[in-house]
């Protein structure tokens, strides 16, 4: 264990389960205190809290509905007043409503993108005004961004296109600050997003297999930790070669 993270505090946001709360277990175990939130999943938020409490782990579990922008600014505060300090922003939380073009609702549209992008402009200016030099903006993407690959996911792609477009915005206007900002563009992942969708993913996958929530949690440690200091405005791709 490096313990890369120690005295560093960590908000993850939809990290009650999937690839977030991999996260949440992965910057914890790294050493950083970790509040994250969640807007479902109150039961299973509620004992990943105490499973790592239990092992003497500094860990907060808020309700944050990441549509709400009121609640997302407010889930940052709470997170610098029960720590003290902001230094690791991931921006997780996000929802996938399929759909062709025939058939997707605006509420759908909106929502997609109330979740999946303007949550993360919010928390992102809210992190700003609590980060010092060497703070860390991480967002979960998506290879959506850069391949559709099948029908049905227009908005959702869209949404994480703009995620990525956000990210370098946000390196260049904190850059001068010593505050780095990156996407992390997942593949398909095993989880209950993914669930149902395998059969017809993997054999998009050159590996043949659906990534591990714990291999994206993975690299967002390494780019909230001190070696990766000079990564920013990036868009990392962790996907068993779907887009090769
Ligand atoms: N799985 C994949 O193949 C894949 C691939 C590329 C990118 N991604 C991205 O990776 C991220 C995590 O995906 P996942 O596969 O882990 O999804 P997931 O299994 O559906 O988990 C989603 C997480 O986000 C939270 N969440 C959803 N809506 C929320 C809201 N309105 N406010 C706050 N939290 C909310 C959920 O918490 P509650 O249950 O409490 O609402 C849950 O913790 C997403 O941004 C997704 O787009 C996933």
């Amino acid at each position: 264990m490096t313990q890369s993270l120690t005295g560093k505090v960590a908000l993850v946001t939809g990290g009650s389960r999937g690839i977030g709360a991999a996260i949440v277990r992965r910057l914890s175990r790294e050493g950083a205190a970790v509040a994250f939130t969640y807007a479902a999943s109150t039961d299973r938020a509620e004992a990943l809290a105490a499973d790592l409490a239990s092992s003497g782990a500094s860990v907060a579990a808020l309700k944050a509905d990441s549509a709400d922008p009121v609640a997302v600014r407010e889930a940052v505060q709470a997170t610098v007043e029960r720590f003290g300090r902001l230094d690791i922003l991931v921006n997780n939380a996000g929802i996938l409503v399929s759909g062709n073009v025939e058939d997707i609702a605006l509420s759908d549209f909106d929502r997609q993108f109330a979740v999946n992008i303007r949550a993360v402009f919010v928390a992102a200016q809210e992190a700003a005004r609590h980060m010092r030099e060497g703070g860390r903006i991480i967002s979960v993407g998506s290879v959506g961004a850069e391949r559709s690959g099948f029908p049905g996911t227009t908005v959702y792609s869209m949404t994480k296109a703009a995620v990525a477009s956000l990210t370098r915005g946000l390196a260049r206007d904190l850059g001068p600050r010593g505050i780095t900002v990156n996407t992390i563009q997942p593949g398909p992942v095993a989880s209950e997003m993914s669930a149902g969708m395998e059969t017809m993913l993997i054999p998009l996958i050159a590996l043949g297999r659906m990534g591990q929530d714990t291999e994206i949690a993975a690299l967002a440690a390494f780019l909230s930790g001190p070696e990766a200091g000079f990564i920013t405005g990036a868009a990392l791709t962790a996907d068993g070669s779907y887009l090769a």
